[in-house]
């Protein structure tokens, strides 16, 4: 079945996924317009869908639908998606239909503006096998002679159908409180979610949810969108008064310009989007498997267990240290052990170093090859953690190249962690900073590299060169560019993305790194909130989870050791805490902790994820894989005298029999999922537990 349709009379277009479908037609002025975002139709049902748009509310609303783009021209007044400046300060579009062209599940829609020699291509892209829709657009500027100024260019505009209500589901937070989920009624007005930090950021994530308020984890529908950007970025939800609700998101923040020379053309990055029945839970499901199989490189490894010495030492490393700890480690069943800030340059604490890419002499006396080999003796593979993008105005690299921050001409060069950002549009600071790293990865054989960025753009401009703006683009398209070619000139390195926590995780970085470290909130009860929104979008095997010390750093919490783990076990489990100090039988638990997790670990990675709620605090998540189930339920405080009754499981064969594969019992799975599976809680707060349960048929 093709999954772009095209009605020729009509001019309509109709994408179809397994249970989705999206439709636009060409309106009589030129423009694209929005028909359809939700259940499966037929072509002749989106004619139908398409001839019914609502007119205009009276001649004082001229435009009646929404476009598929929105600009600025004619009797359209909402948030634009493209706003263009022509060289003669014409701002308005009009637009003539120049064709399309269908390449398996790849629409392009070409439009002309009627004066001016400006195209704009709107991708439409769908895999068979997703009902995520994938957009795009392409400006570009035909005139030979006069550039061309975008004020704003979005990847696409969403439009969701008629609904008396509607609420918005989007993540908010802070460095250690990054994901929180809210969930909001959308207010007759325009909200703006935005980062204005050449980040992702940790205070909003580039991905929302829309349903009509009614939707639950179980039920309903969402419409979602999540944009493949790591840089700046901004989506503009508009509710109207006449009761429409529309957005439209692309890169860049509100302010920002971008001149295209003549000939020249911008794609914008892209706009994934889904339409979805069965609720929010539905959604994400749907979601993890499209990371799975459109974004991420190597979505059937497992990731390995990883040690992370960040929390255990600070900046404090060096080779005997680094030794001990990774000697420990290896006997709890480690698989991958990663040296995290500190190993380089005069890099003792956040004041200097950075950008000074050799190991400290002081603390590696003879370089990294000694530690690479122990931790490869004791059986682990070897990471290492850089931050590529930054560089401490105390260093070297900077004393050398001042010039190569961002900064502007007579402003201060704000310093945040004390450090200041490359500014990777230079080809010059680009190349050396994949040079570098090119070199480090070749000498030692880097298995693993932890990419951190710890601070926001200030002052970001260029002096001297002649389109300032670009630089928020040009900088993460460089990076992009690096990691996509370290990992292709080394092919067995795996990445992890970070940005101090959790501050750039989205689709785009996940194109070309294996996982995320979530936040640098370590904390087991914190964890669960942060863990619940970073699984709204992405799949547990992206998501590093460590389990740390006791009490937590960040928080000074005490938790037991099982409740830490039962919680890092929902992701990609790593252990960060000071392995030197914990006791005997904390590390005999830690490891049979570890070797349980090793079971079910390709359950919970490749696995399909149902979040539970149970009674008071109890959450829990239930993984599935083929026969196997997974679930993992966790009660951070209890109130006096109350015990959570069974959980009641999300995804359960009624007519099935299920076995607990540590106590042999056996449960109808009738009893699963209405009545529940009895807990062995243990008494008192932060009590936890694991059940893995087989499907006997
Ligand atoms: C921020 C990261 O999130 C931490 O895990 C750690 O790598 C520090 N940076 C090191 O400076």
């Amino acid at each position: 079945m093709p999954t772009v349709l095209f009605h020729p009379d009509h001019r309509l277009w109709l994408l179809r996924g397994p249970t989705a479908a999206y439709a636009v037609r060409l309106a009589e002025d030129g423009a694209v317009r929005h028909v359809h975002w939700g259940a499966p139709i037929t072509l002749d049902q989106a004619v139908q869908a398409g001839e019914r748009t609502s007119p205009a509310a009276s001649s004082f609303e001229a435009v009646a639908g929404v476009d598929e783009l929105t600009v600025e021209g004619g009797a359209r007044f909402g948030p634009p998606s493209l706003l263009v400046r022509f060289s003669d300060g014409t701002r308005a579009l009009q637009w003539r239909y120049a064709g399309h062209d269908v390449d398996g599940g790849h629409l392009s829609i070409h439009l002309d503006d009627q004066h001016y020699p400006l195209r704009v291509t709107l991708h439409y892209h769908m895999h068979p096998d997703s009902d995520v829709l994938e957009r795009w657009t392409t400006v570009r500027n035909l005139d030979a002679h006069h550039p061309v100024t975008l004020l704003r260019c979005d990847s696409a505009t969403w439009t969701v159908p008629g609904r008396p209500h509607y609420r918005l589901s989007h993540l908010v937070g802070g460095w250690n409180s990054e994901f929180q989920l809210r969930r909001t009624e959308i207010p007759v007005a325009e909200t703006v979610l935005t980062s204005r930090r050449g980040m992702t950021s940790h205070h909003a994530n580039p991905w929302i949810a829309v349903d009509d308020g009614t939707a639950t984890e179980e039920h309903g529908e969402v419409w979602s969108t999540a944009l493949a950007w790591s840089g700046s970025w901004r989506i503009t939800v508009h509710r109207d008064p006449v009761g429409r609700t529309t957005w439209t998101g692309g890169f860049g923040h509100e302010g920002l310009t971008w001149t295209l020379a003549p000939g020249e053309a911008l794609d914008t990055p892209t706009v994934a989007g889904l339409y979805s029945v069965g609720g929010f839970g539905s959604a994400s499901r749907a979601w993890h498997g499209y990371v799975r199989r459109h974004v991420l490189s190597h979505p059937d490894e497992t990731r390995p267990v990883l040690y992370n010495s960040w929390e255990a030492t600070g900046f404090d490393v060096d080779e005997a240290g680094q030794m001990a700890l990774a000697a420990r480690a290896a006997s709890l069943g480690v698989e991958l052990f990663v040296m995290d800030d500190g190993w380089f340059g005069a890099r003792s604490s956040e004041h200097a170093g950075l950008g000074d890419w050799v190991p400290n002499p002081a603390r590696f006396p003879t370089g990294l090859r000694p530690l690479a080999s122990e931790v490869r003796r004791l059986g682990m593979r070897f990471g290492l953690w850089v931050e590529p993008e930054m560089v401490n105005p105390d260093s070297d690299l900077y004393r050398a190249h001042p010039d190569w921050v961002l900064h502007m001409a007579n402003r201060d060069r704000t310093e945040m962690r004390h450090q200041l950002v490359l500014n990777l549009a230079r080809p010059d600071a680009a190349e050396w900073t994949h040079s570098w790293l090119d070199r480090l990865v070749s000498k030692h054989d880097i298995d693993f590299l932890k990419w951190d960025a710890n601070r926001p753009f200030t002052e970001a401009g260029w002096p001297g060169h002649g389109d300032p703006d670009r630089l928020w683009i040009a900088h993460t398209r460089a990076v992009y560019q690096i990691m996509d070619r370290l990992r292709a000139d080394h092919p067995d390195l795996r990445i992890e993305a970070c940005a101090g926590g959790g501050g750039r995780a989205d689709l785009g970085v996940l194109a070309r790194t294996d996982q995320v470290w979530t936040s640098d909130n370590t904390d087991p009860v914190d964890r669960i909130g942060i863990q619940h929104g970073f699984g709204q979008l992405y799949p547990a095997q992206v998501m590093g989870a460590w389990v740390t010390d006791s009490p937590n750093v960040a928080t000074a919490r005490r938790t037991p050791l099982r409740f830490r783990f039962h919680v890092a076990m929902a992701g990609v489990l790593g252990i960060g805490g000071d392995l030197t100090a914990w006791t005997e039988e904390e590390l005999t638990e830690a490891a049979g902790l570890i070797a349980t997790y090793k079971l079910i670990r390709p359950v919970v990675q490749h696995g399909t994820a149902y979040r539970l709620r149970g009674d008071g605090t109890l959450t829990g998540m239930q993984y599935v894989h083929g026969d196997d189930h997974v679930l993992l339920a966790w009660c951070p405080t209890r109130r006096f005298g109350h015990q959570p009754p069974p959980l009641r499981l999300a995804s359960v064969d009624v007519a099935a029999t299920y076995r607990d594969l540590e106590s042999g019992a056996t449960y109808p799975g009738a009893l699963l999922r209405h009545a529940g599976l009895p807990l062995d809680l243990p008494p008192g707060d932060h009590a936890s537990t694991l059940v893995r349960l087989r499907h006997l048929g």
